[in-house]
């Protein structure tokens, strides 16, 4: 099962994938996560996606494509993506990339949040540096407080996560990535879920999609 998660930045993209990856027993990739492990590694790669990302743009393409094709090269099970691909060339890209081996995208599930919920939901997000493990201080929190329930390490607000920061990440993801929607519509395989309601509820509807 290929599965692609699209939705705005804070739609609760990570938070789905999740809970699709433990139940159909996939891996989740994330290409956030990735270049989050990068920066923390100290890597080079890391270093040049940190200064598109403090400032809520896009890494660019050239970057992004040959980093993600290298993660899901060995996937032959499928695996949910989070967070790629964001732009017209990344889906081309992934649709060719599949192609080659006879493969295709199965579902591109649409989690649905307007702009309106989004800046709410990111001021209290908390993620956990350590296994990428995140929270939100109300509709989510960590047994106790501050700290990852699955790890044990310290939670971080992240450096994107700054409300100036949000409003950029919104304005290129209508600019750049909601195009993607009518993209895998023309493709016959969209689905789209109502990410305003509770977690488990949007799951419930994710697994009507995916069947059991
Ligand atoms: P990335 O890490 O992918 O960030 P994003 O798309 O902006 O999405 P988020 O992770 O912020 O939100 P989410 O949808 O995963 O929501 P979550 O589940 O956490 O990318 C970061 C940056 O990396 C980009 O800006 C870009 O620079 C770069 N990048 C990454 N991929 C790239 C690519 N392909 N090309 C180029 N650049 C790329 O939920 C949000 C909060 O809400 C949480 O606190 C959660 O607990 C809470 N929540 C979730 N669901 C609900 C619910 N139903 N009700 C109430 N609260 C909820
Ligand atoms: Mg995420």
């Amino acid at each position: 099962m290929k599965i692609i998660m699209l939705g705005a930045p804070g739609a609760g993209k990570g938070t789905q994938a999740k809970k699709i990856a433990e139940k159909y027993q996939i891996p989740h990739i994330s290409t956030g996560d990735i270049f989050r492990a990068n920066i923390k590694g100290g890597t080079e790669l890391g270093m040049k996606a940190k200064t598109f990302m403090d400032q809520g743009m896009l890494v660019p393409d050239e970057i992004t494509i040959g980093m993600l094709m290298d993660r899901i090269g060995h996937c032959i099970n499928g695996y949910v993506l989070d967070g790629f691909p964001r732009t017209i060339p990344q889906a081309e890209s992934l649709t060719k990339a599949l192609a080659e081996r006879g493969e295709k995208v199965d579902y591109a599930i649409n989690v649905d949040v307007p702009d309106e919920n989004i800046i709410n939901r990111m001021s209290g997000r908390r993620a956990c540096l350590g296994c990428g493990a995140t929270y939100h201080i109300t509709f989510n929190p960590p047994v106790k407080e501050g700290i990852c329930d699955t790890c044990g390490q310290e939670l971080v607000l992240r450096d994107d996560d700054k409300p100036e920061t949000v409003k950029k990440r919104l304005d290129v993801y209508h600019q750049q990535t909601q195009p993607l929607i009518d993209y895998y519509k023309n493709a016959e395989v969209l689905a789209e879920v109502d990410g305003t309601q509770p977690m488990d509820a949007v799951f419930q509807g994710i697994v009507e999609i995916l069947g059991e």
